[in-house]
């Protein structure tokens, strides 16, 4: 039996059962437990959606870029903690026609300021300490909110959100991209409509090799602050993109629920080679999460998931995106494969023309509605303007968001258990259950489409300056 971080464990340290929340230094007013269930929750419709962007380093100056292409959205806060970062975003939307934003640069606690306003979105890129509490006190102070990834980094702090968006009926989205790609909402219609059959297994990853990036050898996170993220800590520091994709696949917290999980790390040996080839003794450190860390994770139903995380290792780029069912699989990385059981040998991949019919019939409407627009705006080959879309769309149009709290809660919720697993070498430990049993009855996400009429782009033969949506 696994150790249990039941919401039982969670309430007896909760600050929200005394009345006030502190978690993250992020203190307002009592909170009475909320009851409701945040899962298909539809907030009422937002005409004109008023944007505060927090955080604009690499991330958040791109988010700017996106979503300023949406006209009935307004971005009303700029706020990073360098002043240079929020006049160049603040800037684009001025050399583009559009309202300046107010700017916010005074410090890490300017989102408060920015909350007390009339905000309908806090749209959050910081680095990863703040991402709760700035998602907190949003929604207290009246605001949907999405961060980013990961929606926060204890057990403690998800079951705040979790608390907290039941509370004040506001959304918490996890800007969880990599659902919005285009082969994994193919593979998602696929696996809807049962083309792999019952399935049994799925592998995601986060196999990325930032270490020059997150060292500062090459482009910079502020203050290396992601480095010290490594430090000191072994585990699946960075779960969601591989296992996002894969959750919805399964309809986890949908009819379905991560029960139980393990984990185990390598030893370090990449980030202290890195410093070697690149003459940075400055960067040793003895502390180092180990290179690899590999999670397994059981569901109710009886799945098994693969879980690894690498940003170290010399290796390319891969979030495996591996699924298994009785009739067949799919994997995304290294190659775009499948493999039916009708047109199976024991060793080959379907040819090139079954791929295409496949892909071409299990086309998701989003990316045929969308997918063109995206993948011009940009942002990660569009997978990132189709969910800012989305998010939006639904903002707008008063339906219920694609990913919510739960989702955003069990889906990091892999990085505190993994660190607590590996440091117990590999015990297993229960994934709480966030929805409080609510996953039996929620309904699994459906094959979600946009109507581009009710959301309106600028038009690029109108609007002025170099806003263009080409
Ligand atoms: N979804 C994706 O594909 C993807 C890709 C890259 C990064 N990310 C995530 O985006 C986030 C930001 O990453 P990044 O690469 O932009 O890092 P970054 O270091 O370039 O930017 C972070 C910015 O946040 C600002 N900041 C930190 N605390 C703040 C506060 N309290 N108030 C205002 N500003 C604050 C910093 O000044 C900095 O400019 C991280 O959570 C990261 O995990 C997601």
């Amino acid at each position: 039996m696994g150790l249990n971080f039941s919401r039982r464990n969670f309430l007896k340290t909760s600050a929200l059962v005394a009345g006030a929340s502190t978690v993250g230094g992020c203190t307002s007013g009592p909170l009475t437990l909320g009851k409701s269930n945040m899962c298909g929750f539809a907030a009422p419709k937002i005409d004109k959606i008023r944007v505060a962007i927090i955080g604009l380093g690499n991330r958040g100056s791109a988010a700017v870029q996106r979503l300023m292409k949406i006209a009935d959205l307004e971005i009303v806060a700029l706020s990073d903690l360098r002043e240079a970062q929020v006049k160049k975003s603040n800037q684009l939307l001025i050399d583009a026609g559009l309202k300046p934003a107010k700017e916010f640069h005074a410090g890490p606690d300017d989102y408060k300021k920015i909350c007390e306003m009339d905000i309908d979105l806090v749209y959050c890129c910081t680095s990863w300490e703040y991402h709760t509490p700035i998602a907190v006190y949003a929604m207290k102070h009246g605001s949907h909110t999405a961060t980013e990834l990961p929606a926060g980094k204890t057990i403690d702090e998800l079951w705040e959100l979790v608390e907290t968006s039941e509370a004040t009926k506001k959304h918490c989205m996890m800007l969880e991209n990599t659902c919005y790609d285009f082969f994994e909402l193919n593979s998602l219609n696929m696996v809807r409509h049962g083309v792999f059959g019952e399935i049994t297994h799925a592998e995601g990853a986060y196999i990325h090799t930032i270490v020059k990036y997150i060292s500062g050898e090459t482009e910079s996170y502020y203050k290396n602050w992601r480095l010290d993220e490594n430090t000191g800590v072994h585990g699946s520091l960075y779960p969601t993109h591989g296992l996002g994709p894969v959750a919805q696949c399964m309809n986890i917290n949908r009819g379905n629920q991560f029960d139980y999980m393990v984990s185990m790390s390598s030893q370090e040996a990449a980030f202290s080679e890195f410093t070697r080839q690149h003459k940075r003794p400055d960067l040793l450190r003895e502390n180092y999460r180990g290179d690899m860390n590999t999670s397994i994770i059981k569901t109710t139903l009886g799945q098994t998931i693969m879980v690894q995380h690498d940003v170290s290792t010399p290796r390319p780029y891969s979030r495996i995106h591996m699924l298994q069912g009785s009739r067949g699989m799919l994997r995304k990385y290294p190659r775009e494969e499948y493999a039916l059981i009708s047109d199976h040998d024991g060793h080959g991949w379907l040819d090139e023309e079954a791929k295409n019919a496949l892909e071409e019939k299990y086309k998701h409407p989003l990316i045929k509605t969308m997918g063109d627009i995206a993948q011009k705006v940009g942002g990660h080959g569009g997978m990132d303007f189709m969910m800012d879309y989305r998010l939006i769309y639904c903002l707008k149009n008063g339906l219920a968001l694609d990913q919510d709290v739960y989702d955003a809660a069990s889906w990091s919720s892999i990085i505190p258990l993994s660190i607590d697993s590996v440091a117990k070498r590999s015990a297993s430990l229960d994934v709480p259950d966030f929805t409080r049993g609510n996953w039996k009855t929620n309904k699994p996400l459906g094959i979600v489409d946009v109507n581009p009429k009710k959301l309106r782009l600028h038009d690029t033969t109108q609007a002025k300056g170099q806003l263009n949506v080409h």
